[in-house]
């Protein structure tokens, strides 16, 4: 989708439609908006005084060949309170906007953003919404139900003189809206068109075309890193792990900020192992590997955004199958880190992956540690599918995070990991198990199981098994993949 600026005056704007936001307040029709109502000689006014225009928050109110404009239609959205409205509002509104005018076969609109709107950031925010709304997850139908995408955006709002400002939002926003979209395109493979040796392949072409390095540990690489716990997993598969390191080292890194290493949970499919899984839903066992899609994700925006910081993303990535060979309950494996792990139920098999990911980044010279997976559906018990479970051991780290999630329009919320949970974990024959003894606290415990593999390095885990996945789709987003904490991370890294 071409996405450029329009700073004619908005009544001379010529296009098949014209989407701009009201506020829910005593007076919808106000500023930019009573400017287009003069235009279009009180066809809003009424709209507003009838009860059919009341800025309620993604109200839809469609006119068509509004008299007086020279759009050939008005897309008025409602935009909530005005007090309440943020750039994750803004964000949604234009993705809704697109979103609404594309089921109506509109080709190229123009998305007016209003008086106060005119930063960069806003630039920013309503090209990100409008690249993550243009996204189907229809690559394998073969007739295009929402194939009629939006082929051009235009965003007014901006006059010649911030013209410079509002291309640089529009550039970030592209970059980063793009990079979600790669993120989610991985995650919506089904597991037979994305194994481990596939999904390595898709990295490396990414961090070619990106500028990256990137290097691909094959199952006889990770065998003689001794990564027992990674590969305990793959043994249950005829298909062989990969791990990927993608690197991105700028030309001068700011004094003091830190190596970041972004580890992500890659299991291209999660039967379960022999712990296995009730047919009921495993399909969607496919975006198991939404948090190695996530940091790959992470790694092609920072690419093009050159932050001053060195990251490295570290991708262990397996099927977790019931084979001949396949790890079994009680099983003890020796993870790269030298400890040893009762393996009780195969189905808590990410924990494993990562503390391999994790160690192998610490011996790379991480000194900060992200993780991102889809690990447990305790964390959807306590979460739902609205924010993604935060656990930190360094709470300034953890708090940057989160206002980076607050940045970003992400939700997140941070749940505990002191010692008391420790017990948990504790194995009676090897020095940790794999699952948690006693009631609930699912979600924890397998954080605290993550933990123990972190050691001193300042460490994040972001739990992303209720979010990663839509199974209805959102009024600004496709069904499917979300590629949620996308978004956080780039800020994140950024924000050094
Ligand atoms: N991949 C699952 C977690 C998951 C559940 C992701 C639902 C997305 C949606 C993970 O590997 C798993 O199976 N976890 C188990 C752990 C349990 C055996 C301790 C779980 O959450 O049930
Ligand atoms: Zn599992
Ligand atoms: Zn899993």
């Amino acid at each position: 989708m071409e996405i450029t600026l329009d700073t004619r005056p908005l009544g001379s704007i010529e296009t098949e439609a014209l989407a701009t936001y009201v506020f829910e307040q005593s007076d919808p029709v106000e500023g930019r908006v009573a400017e287009l109502d003069r235009a279009a000689a009180g066809a809003i006014r009424r709209l507003a005084q009838g009860g059919e225009l009341t800025g309620k928050t993604l109200e839809m109110t469609l006119l068509h060949n509004p008299a007086g404009l020279k759009a050939q239609r008005l897309l008025l959205i409602g935009a909530g309170k005005r007090e309440q409205f943020t750039g994750a509002q803004l964000r949604k509104t234009a993705g809704a906007a697109l979103r609404h005018l594309k089921t109506r076969s509109v080709k190229r609109f123009v998305f007016l953003a209003r008086e106060g709107d005119g930063t960069s950031a806003a630039a920013q925010s309503i090209t990100e919404g409008l690249i993550a709304a243009n996204f189907e997850s229809d690559k394998y139908k073969t007739e295009k139900k929402n194939g009629k995408e939006v082929q051009a955006a235009a965003l007014a709002g901006w006059d010649d003189a911030a013209r410079a400002e509002a291309e640089k939002g529009m550039a970030r926003g592209r970059v980063i809206g793009e990079s979600q979209n790669f993120t989610r395109d991985l995650v919506n493979e089904p597991s037979n068109r994305l194994t481990p040796r596939m999904l390595a392949q898709r990295a490396e072409a990414m961090a070619r075309e990106a500028g990256l390095s990137c290097e691909i540990l094959d199952e006889k690489k990770i065998a003689e890193l001794k990564m027992g716990a990674l590969l305990s997993v793959a043994q249950g598969s005829a298909e062989p792990p990969r791990l990927m390191v993608l690197t991105y080292n700028p030309p001068q890194a700011k004094p003091g900020a830190p190596v970041l290493g972004l580890v992500g949970k890659a299991i291209t499919f999660d039967t379960g192992g022999i712990s296995i899984k009730p047919a009921q839903d495993m399909e969607k066992m496919k975006y198991d590997m939404a948090g190695g899609a996530t940091m790959l994700g992470v790694m092609r925006a920072l690419a093009a955004l050159k932050p001053l910081v060195k990251v490295i993303a570290i991708v262990p990535s397996t099927e977790n199958m019931p084979g001949g060979r396949a790890q079994k309950p009680g099983d003890v494996q020796i993870s790269m880190a030298g400890k040893s792990i009762e393996v009780i139920n195969t189905d808590a098999e990410g924990r494993l992956i990562l503390a391999d990911g994790i160690t192998y980044a610490q011996k790379l010279g991480c000194t900060h540690l992200i993780d991102a997976a889809t690990l447990t559906g305790a964390i959807v018990v306590a979460l739902s599918n609205i924010n993604v479970g935060v656990f930190g051991s360094d709470q300034a780290f953890t708090d940057k995070l989160l206002a980076s999630a607050k940045a970003a329009g992400e939700k997140m919320w941070q749940m505990p990991v002191d010692d008391d949970y420790r017990e948990m974990i504790k194995s009676t024959i090897a020095d940790i198990q794999n699952v948690g003894i006693g009631k609930g606290g699912g979600a924890i415990t397998a954080a605290m199981f993550l933990k123990e593999f972190s050691g001193d390095t300042p460490w994040i885990h972001l739990d992303i098994a209720g979010t990663a996945w839509l199974d209805d789709p959102k009024a600004w987003m496709a069904k499917g993949a979300s590629g949620v904490a996308v978004r956080t991370l780039i800020d994140l890294v950024m924000s050094y």
